[in-house]
């Protein structure tokens, strides 16, 4: 629909809904609605802003990593994710987690193409090496202070659809930032020095959301008596050692196809991208990098992996991609996200990246214990009965008694809560 909307100011642009009929006005008062997140500073952050959208804010407890304790905040409207993390940290106690991550360094790619002589080229790149690294870094003094900057420079020559072409990587260490903006101007700085080098034309110069250098690591041991117990009065009679064997069937489902790595995943995104939406970061970028890490080695793959240790307790290990920062972007100007970053109480983005590789393996934990014993309903029904009890119109304690009513008769549909709801009225 061609709407002229730029140029207006967010309550015109309201207005202008209105009047064309797409929206009522009581629709708009509630878009253009003050929420923690300003509409002033929304219209700064993207274009054609209207109102805000928010998500549900929550903190998941009972995280121990590295030996200390978090309380992380999550930003997610799916039911079950904050309680599943929950209780899957819980489920780690008393050690829980132990995480790492590499020091934060991003790529920069510098597309060359109609390179004369591509091999030769790419070998006098490598070359200039040290002369190509000091004028990256001569367009980024602050970042170089601070211990960052370029690092080092990597060339290589492509086979693509429109013949050779040798791209360029510039290894940046970012320190705290997610770093899109400092490698994508270093990488622009660099390109006439690139073009003269290689003789040949520069196309792209842009940064790699596979952050292969950039890569969070967590590990957790869950015993066999914990899982037992986790199961205690749900109904599901399986021991210790029967939970870890249902668990490491789960992952090797994943392990062996693609389709079932593929929700799999999903299910660690759902805690991963939880965190880095609530700490204000780029959840697009660190999803690309899941995911083309996920196949790296030509086959999409689960990103955890789990073993049974010598006592035959289950141990859980993800490694991926997590491109997150502390400063720049969303991460400063989003009031919320600020408070996010507080609450956790993280002081570099390397520890960002180990607190989000931790909840992306408890999340991945507690949705293939659930999927291998009692099931991933049990859960979500409560939730979902209360959600559908509330889009009925039932409110507060009305809406738990709909849902439990639900429950207890096996029947969760939007109908039945429509009828009870009439009942209780
Ligand atoms: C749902 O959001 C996530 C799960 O499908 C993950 C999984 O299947 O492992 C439950």
């Amino acid at each position: 629909m061609n709407l002229e909307l730029r140029k207006l100011s967010v309550n015109e642009r309201l207005q202008k809904l209105v009047a064309e009929g797409i929206i009522s006005q009581e629709q708009a008062d509630l878009l253009g609605k003050e929420g923690p997140l300003s509409i002033e500073a929304a219209n700064k952050m993207v274009e054609n802003v209207v109102g805000t959208h928010p998500l549900p804010f929550a903190l998941a407890t009972n995280f121990k990593i590295n030996g200390k304790d978090y309380l992380i905040p999550m930003a997610i409207e799916e039911p079950s994710v904050v309680a599943g993390a929950c209780n899957a940290a819980k489920l780690a106690l008393p050690a829980g987690f132990t995480a790492s991550a590499d020091e934060p360094v991003m790529i920069g790619q510098i597309q060359l193409v109609q390179v004369p002589k591509p091999e030769d080229a790419a070998k006098k790149i490598i070359a200039a090496r040290k002369e190509i690294i000091a004028q990256a870094n001569s367009c980024d003094p602050v970042l170089v202070k601070m211990g960052g900057g370029c690092k080092d420079v990597e060339a290589r020559v492509l086979d693509s659809p429109r013949g050779k072409m040798v791209v360029v990587h510039l290894l940046v260490d970012v320190r705290d930032a997610m770093g899109a903006n400092a490698v994508n101007t270093m990488a622009e700085s660099i390109t006439p020095k690139l073009e003269e080098i290689s003789g040949g034309k520069a196309r792209l110069r842009i940064l790699s959301n596979l952050a292969v250098k950039r890569l969070a690591r967590a590990k957790a041991v869950w015993t066999k008596k914990a899982l037992e117990e986790s199961l205690a009065g749900k109904g599901v009679e399986l021991k210790g050692d029967e939970i870890v064997d249902a668990i490491l069937d789960a992952w090797a489902f994943a392990a062996a196809d693609p389709f079932r790595a593929a929700t799999h995943n999903k299910g660690i995104m759902n805690g991963v991208d939880a965190v880095v939406v609530a700490t204000g970061n780029d959840w697009r970028a660190v999803e690309a990098g899941a995911h083309a890490f996920a196949s790296i080695n030509g086959k999409y793959s689960p990103l955890t992996k789990y073993s049974k240790n010598a006592d035959g307790d289950l141990v859980g290990e993800i490694e991926l991609p997590i491109a997150v920062g502390l400063v720049g972007g969303a991460t400063k100007t989003h009031p919320t996200a600020q408070i996010a970053v507080k609450i956790l109480g993280v002081k570099t983005a390397k520890e960002l990246a180990q607190v989000i590789a931790a909840v992306g393996l408890a999340q991945n934990f507690a949705a293939i214990r659930a999927l291998a014993t009692e099931g991933i309903q049990r859960g979500h029904m409560s939730l979902h009965a209360h959600n559908l009890a509330v889009a009925a119109g039932a409110k507060g304690a009305q809406a738990e008694k709909i849902a439990a009513q639900m429950i207890a008769e096996k029947k969760v549909n939007a109908q039945r809560a429509k009828e009870l709801l009439l009942e209780v009225k």
